[in-house]
C-alpha cells in the first residue's frame, strides 16, 4: 500500500510522529510538507525531536493570506498525487494545509483519509470549522478521535467510512512526552513544579483582535503566579501591531519567550499549576497529563474535557480567566476519552482494509 501523507503546520508534525512510525513499519509513505510553518521552531525542530522522517517533498509555500496559502499548494499538490498515485491521501486535523491536500486528492480521484475527522465548534467563523467540514465532506476515510466526533458526522448524514481509532496525539504523548525527564527542562526556565502557569495563544479570533489580545495580557498580568508564554509568530506580530507588545515586555509576571520545541513544552505543561490556552491539541495534552485548563475561547471541541471538569471555557473575560485559573477544582474522574495510546495503528489497520489489502 502506497500512502501519502500531508502536514505543514506544527500540529499536524506531532500526530505525523505517531503514523508515519506506523505506517512506514507495513508500507510506502510519502511524505509531504507544505511549508506552511517554515521556521526551525515551528517546524525542523519537531522532525529532529520527534524522530519524523524527512520529507519527501517540500512544497515551501510559507505565510499568505488564506486564499494565497490554499491557491499556492494546490497546483504543486495536483501535480504530486498524480505523479505518485498513492492507494490513499492522508491530510491531519484542519488547517489550510489539510483543506488545500482534502481539495488536491478530491480532484485527483484519490481516495482521501482525514485523521482527526468529525471535530466541530460549530463556530463557521473560524477558519478551522470551514476546512474540516469541507475535508469530512470529501473524506472517503474518517477517523475519529472520540465518539462525539463520530456523533457529529453522523449529524451531517456522514456513516459510511467513519471509524472511532481514538486520538494519536496521545500516541506522541505517550511515546515521547511521559519518557522525557521534566527537571531539566524546568531547571532551563528557572520554575518549579506547581508555581506558574503555562499559557498559548494562536487562534485567529484571539490574535487578530486588539481587544481580546489586550484582555488576554491583563488576565495573564493579573494571575498569581507567572505565566511562561511561548509567543507564536502570528501572535508576536498582532502583539507588536497593536502596541502590547511593550506592556507584555515590562509586566514581571509575564514571560514571554520564542515557540518552544515538543520536548519542552510537554515538560512545562506537565508540571504547570494550569494552562491557559486557545489552542486546539493542547486543551487535549493537558487532559493527558491531568493538567487544568482554562481555555482562552467560548467553545471547544473538545467537549468531553469541559463536560468532565477539566476544561473551563473562559472566552477573553479578564475575571472569568483569573477566577477559572485560581480557583480551579480538580476532579476525581479521569475516563479514557481518547483511546489506549495505540490510535495510530488502528489507523493503518483502516487503510489497509480501506485499500483492500
Ligand atoms: C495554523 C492553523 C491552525 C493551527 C496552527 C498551529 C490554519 C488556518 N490555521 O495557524 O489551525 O492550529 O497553525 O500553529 O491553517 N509564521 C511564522 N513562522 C512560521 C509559521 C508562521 O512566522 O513558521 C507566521 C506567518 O508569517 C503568518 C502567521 O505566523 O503570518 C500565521 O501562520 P499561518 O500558517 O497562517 O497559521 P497559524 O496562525 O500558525
Amino acid at each position: 500500500m502506497k500512502i501519502l501523507s500531508i502536514v505543514g503546520a506544527r500540529p499536524q508534525f506531532i500526530k505525523a510522529a505517531a503514523v508515519s512510525r506506523a505506517l512506514r513499519a507495513r508500507h510506502t509513505e510519502v511524505l509531504v510538507h507544505t511549508g506552511q510553518h517554515y521556521d526551525d521552531a515551528m517546524s525542523e525542530v519537531f522532525f529532529r525531536e520527534l524522530g519524523i522522517p524527512s520529507p519527501d517533498f517540500n512544497l515551501g509555500i510559507g505565510s499568505g493570506s488564506h486564499a494565497e496559502q490554499i491557491a499556492q499548494m494546490l497546483v504543486p499538490l495536483e501535480r504530486l498525487i498524480l505523479a505518485e498515485r498513492p492507494d490513499s491521501v492522508l491530510v491531519y486535523g484542519d488547517t489550510n494545509t489539510t483543506l488545500a491536500g482534502g481539495l488536491a486528492a478530491a480532484k485527483g480521484n484519490v481516495p482521501l483519509t482525514h485523521v482527526e475527522a468529525g471535530l466541530r465548534s460549530f463556530e463557521r467563523s473560524m477558519p478551522e470549522e470551514v476546512n474540516r467540514v469541507v475535508v469530512d465532506h470529501l473524506s472517503a476515510l474518517l477517523l475519529c478521535p472520540t465518539r462525539a466526533a463520530v456523533e457529529n458526522l453522523q449529524r451531517e448524514g456522514i456513516t459510511a467510512g467513519v471509524e472511532l481509532v481514538g486520538d494519536v496525539m496521545l500516541d506522541t504523548a505517550r511515546r515521547f512526552a511521559e519518557t522525557w525527564p521534566a527537571g531539566p527542562v524546568l531547571e532551563g526556565f528557572a520554575v518549579e513544579p506547581g508555581r506558574y502557569y503555562l499559557a498559548t495563544v494562536h487562534r485567529a479570533a484571539n490574535a487578530d483582535s486588539p481587544e481580546r489580545l489586550a484582555a488576554i495580557v491583563e488576565a495573564f498580568e493579573s494571575l498569581p503566579k507567572p505565566v511562561i508564554w511561548p509567543v507564536h509568530p502570528r501572535t508576536a506580530k498582532e502583539l507588536e501591531a497593536h502596541g502590547l507588545s511593550g506592556a507584555v515586555a515590562a509586566n514581571g509576571n509575564i514571560r514571554a519567550i520564542a515557540p518552544l520545541s515538543y520536548r519542552q513544552t510537554s515538560a512545562l505543561l506537565r508540571s504547570a499549576s494550569a494552562l491557559l490556552t486557545d489552542s486546539g491539541g493542547m486543551q487535549k495534552e493537558a487532559y493527558f497529563f491531568r493538567i487544568p485548563c482554562v481555555t482562552l475561547r467560548e467553545e471547544s471541541e473538545w467537549v468531553e474535557t469541559v463536560e468532565s471538569g477539566w476544561n473551563v471555557l473562559a472566552g477573553t473575560d479578564k475575571d472569568a480567566i483569573v477566577t477559572a485559573a485560581t480557583s480551579f477544582e480538580t476532579p476525581l474522574a479521569h475516563p479514557d476519552f481518547y483511546g489506549d495510546g495505540h490510535a495510530a495503528e488502528r489507523v493503518v489497520a483502516a487503510l489497509e482494509r480501506h485499500a483492500g489489502c
